[in-house]
């Protein structure tokens, strides 16, 4: 057994490995700590939406909802799998009164505009 050692990404060996494609492609609406920023998103950290199984909660994030668009498609299956373990392990991190994200921010990662899709009108702008 060897380790590659990727420029820049020292520390990939320790880093769940949900963690980069959560805060590149979800952080930017569950928030990058878990605690939401986008509307009506649930924040993972203090154990929204926790007591749904895996299957049910992949199902929702390939075939979206009403406020998160789909990400069948866009993302490898295994990717998302692996997302929703990490976003299960700020809510155990929160049960055991640890910080929610340890791992660093990768450099690229995405804000969202409301999808349209919300009902918003309560927001003046
Ligand atoms: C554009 C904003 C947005 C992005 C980006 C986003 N989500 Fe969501 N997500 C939401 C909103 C809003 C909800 C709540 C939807 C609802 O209650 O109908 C949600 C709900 C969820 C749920 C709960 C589903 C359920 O069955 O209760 C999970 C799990 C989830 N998102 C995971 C992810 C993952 C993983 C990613 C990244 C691949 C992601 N989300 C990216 C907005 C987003």
């Amino acid at each position: 057994m060897f380790t590659l050692v990727v420029p820049g990404d020292a520390l990939a060996a320790d880093k769940p490995k949900g963690a980069n494609t959560y805060l590149t492609f979800c952080g930017g609406c569950h928030g990058f700590d878990g605690e939401p920023i986008y509307i009506y998103a649930p924040s993972f950290y203090y154990g929204d939406r926790m007591q749904k199984s895996d299957a049910e909660l992949l199902q929702s994030v390939l075939n979206g909802t009403k406020g998160m668009p789909h990400w069948e498609g866009k993302l490898p299956v295994e990717d998302l799998r692996n997302a929703i373990d990490y976003l299960r392990l700020m809510y155990k991190r929160y049960k055991k009164g640890e910080p929610s994200r340890q791992e660093e921010m990768p450099d690229v990662h995405y804000y969202f505009k409301p999808t349209g899709k919300e009902n918003l009108d309560w927001v003046t702008e």
